[in-house]
């Protein structure tokens, strides 16, 4: 992708956020049957999280993959949220000051391609429905590599694309007809959900980015398919040594 189409699609992104932020919460749960919670409950148990560590959320948006890293970590522990969207993180700290983690959770204003931190400062990174939206998935991969300590967690929540036949069929028909059409109740207007089955298609498969996460260098790369295989967790592991 060149440079120009980098700023166009996160341009687009950036729209699409900030116009369906206020209903986002509210279709996730709808359109995901509430297996959206379970799916980042799944996601964080990957992470190795500990009372009191430290957790990053890249491209948090209204915070739900944020709060369930903070009840990991506990009152003595923090995590913060990135996002380049000001409108769903608006969302998320009015979410979040509705529970006990207030205190623990902070939404940073950033790019998942440049993160605003040092190296090796979170015990984990998460991403939860984004690597999709993002215009370099392996520079986005990098960055959360980076800013892990090592040893920490590079942890992926995304959608996939099913494996069994009959399913996938009866999926995509949900997917790909129904979804755009309950979106666009839900928000006002076509455009944010129908982007959404384009957005899967032209998505490398689960196996792909398995891959890519070796390719950067993370150990032990795996994925869990759930649900049927309609989203995958990934998991790689930041090495502690150059020669690991
Ligand atoms: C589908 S939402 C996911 C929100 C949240 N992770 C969740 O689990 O519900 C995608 C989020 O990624 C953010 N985003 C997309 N591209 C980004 C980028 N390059 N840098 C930072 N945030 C980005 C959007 O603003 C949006 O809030």
């Amino acid at each position: 992708m060149e440079i120009h189409d980098y700023q166009k699609k996160e341009a687009y992104i950036h729209t699409l956020f900030s116009s369906i932020a206020h209903r986002y919460d509210l279709l996730n749960t709808i359109l995901s049957f509430n297996r959206d919670k379970y799916w980042r409950r799944f996601a964080v148990a990957q992470c190795g999280l500990e009372p009191g560590g430290c957790g990053l959320d890249v491209c948090c948006g209204t915070g739900m993959f944020a709060l369930e890293q903070a009840k990991a970590v506990g009152r003595q522990g923090r995590v913060v949220g990135v996002d380049f969207c000001e409108e769903m993180m608006a969302r998320g700290r009015q979410n979040i000051a509705r529970t006990p983690y207030k205190d623990v959770i902070e939404f940073v204003w950033g790019n998942a391609m440049d993160l605003p931190f040092k190296d090796d400062t979170f015990d984990c990174a998460t991403i939860g429905f984004a690597l999709r939206n993002v215009p370099d998935i392996r520079r986005t991969i990098q960055e959360m590599m980076r800013v892990v300590r090592p040893g920490g967690k590079v942890v992926s929540l995304e959608l996939a694309k099913p494996r069994l036949p009959l399913f996938r069929q009866l999926y995509y028909l949900y997917f790909n007809g129904l979804v755009p059409l309950l979106g666009r109740l839900g928000v006002g207007f076509a455009g944010p959900y129908s982007y959404l089955p384009n957005s899967l298609k032209s998505f490398p498969h689960q196996e792909e980015i398995r891959d890519l996460f070796e390719d950067v260098g993370l150990k032990d790369a795996v994925y869990y398919e759930l649900t049927g295989g309609i989203v995958a967790v990934h998991v790689g592991t930041k090495p502690t040594t150059q020669s690991e």
